[in-house]
């Protein structure tokens, strides 16, 4: 508050000093009357400042009021400024910003989908290529060409659906059963060395549990080359399972038979201390598959291997019941992100 004019006159710089900050000070609309009578009143320091005028020396006069006049015109007009600002209405957002926000739901990548990208990055890095095949694939493909016979058992085992189609040279069609086919249209197309994986979406007439799904991925490795032996495969496979399941993991590859290759063997990895789990099937492409796509196997050698996405993906993360990759379970599969 100021004190009423007694002694020494305030200074016209002082003047201006208290006016800015009581003005800036002004937090209501209730404050401006008296701020306005304690500087503009009949008492008001402005008020008697220009009464008092009359008291100065006459060539201090007209300079002194120019100057306390300007201070008027300011504390009056900031006053009204001040006015307009705190009568503004308060703007109220016709939005709730306290709502939670709409969220934008983004897609994620399938953790099977996941697993293929990185087996299929891991290969590429040995310099292998991807190839791909049809899921609808003739008999002949899917069976035949792969030493699997009319008559042979491994046709009841890869049961699956047919299609409905005209039958020609290559046979009925039918929901390919596993991505072996792929190996046999890869080397018809091309000549040896050949290194590549592929992988893709298979089927077979599987009823659903823990275990099974009907249909279901596969990733199968191809390579065709001079000199190709079983250390190669073994290498390779050592190489590709420590990678993807970590340096620790222990291989076992274990006797085994399929009409593709010769001798065959099952791949079995195990953590530390845990139990042997199968991943994979493999072996030296049988020199009648070779000869089927037109190879000299007197010359060229090679190996294969195939394995179930699904059956990766679990050991990867650690569960147990493969329908949960299917269940379109958001919540579920986005813990795998
Ligand atoms: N095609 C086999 C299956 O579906 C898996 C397999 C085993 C693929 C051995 C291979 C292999 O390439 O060498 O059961």
């Amino acid at each position: 508050m100021a004190p009423a004019q007694s002694g020494e006159a305030d200074s016209i710089e002082a003047l201006w000093a208290d006016a800015r900050t009581e003005l800036d000070a002004v937090q209501t609309h209730e404050e401006l009357e008296p701020l306005r009578l304690r500087w503009l009143g009949r008492r008001g320091r402005i008020t008697l400042r220009l009464r008092g005028l009359g008291e100065l020396d006459e060539a201090e006069r007209p300079a002194a009021g120019a100057e306390l006049n300007r201070l008027k015109g300011f504390i009056s007009e900031t006053l009204q400024m001040r006015h307009a600002e705190l009568s503004a209405p308060v703007e109220t957002p016709d939005i709730d910003v306290s709502l939670p926000g709409r969220a934008v739901e983004t897609g994620g990548i399938h953790p099977c989908t996941a697993v293929m990208d990185e087996v299929e990055d891991f290969f590429a890095g040995l310099g292998y290529c991807t190839a791909s095949g049809p899921e609808v694939e003739y008999e002949s493909y899917n069976f035949d060409a792969l030493n699997i016979p009319e008559d042979h058992p491994a046709r009841t085992m890869h049961d699956t659906l047919y299609i409905n189609a005209p039958v020609g040279r290559q046979g009925r069609q039918l929901l390919r059963t596993h991505t072996s086919p792929i190996q046999v249209r890869l080397l018809e197309r091309q000549a040896p060395p050949v290194y590549a994986v592929s992988m893709g979406r298979t089927y077979r007439s599987d009823a659903p549990d823990a275990t099974h799904i009907p249909m279901f991925h596969q990733i199968e490795g191809i390579v065709v080359d001079e000199g190709i032996s079983f250390a190669d495969l073994k290498g390779t496979i050592e190489l590709f399972l420590r990678s993807f399941f970590g340096p620790d993991t222990e291989v076992r590859l274990r006797p085994s038979y399929f009409p593709f290759t010769e001798p065959s063997a099952e791949v079995d990895v195990r953590g530390s201390g845990g139990d042997w789990l199968e991943v994979m099937g493999c072996g030296l492409m049988h020199p009648k598959v070779l000869q089927g796509c037109g190879i000299d196997s007197a010359r060229y050698s090679g190996f294969a291997f195939g394995m179930g996405v699904e059956r990766l993906t679990m050991l990867r993360f650690g569960f147990a019941d493969l329908r949960a990759l299917i269940s379109g379970d958001i919540d579920f599969l986005r813990q795998f992100r």
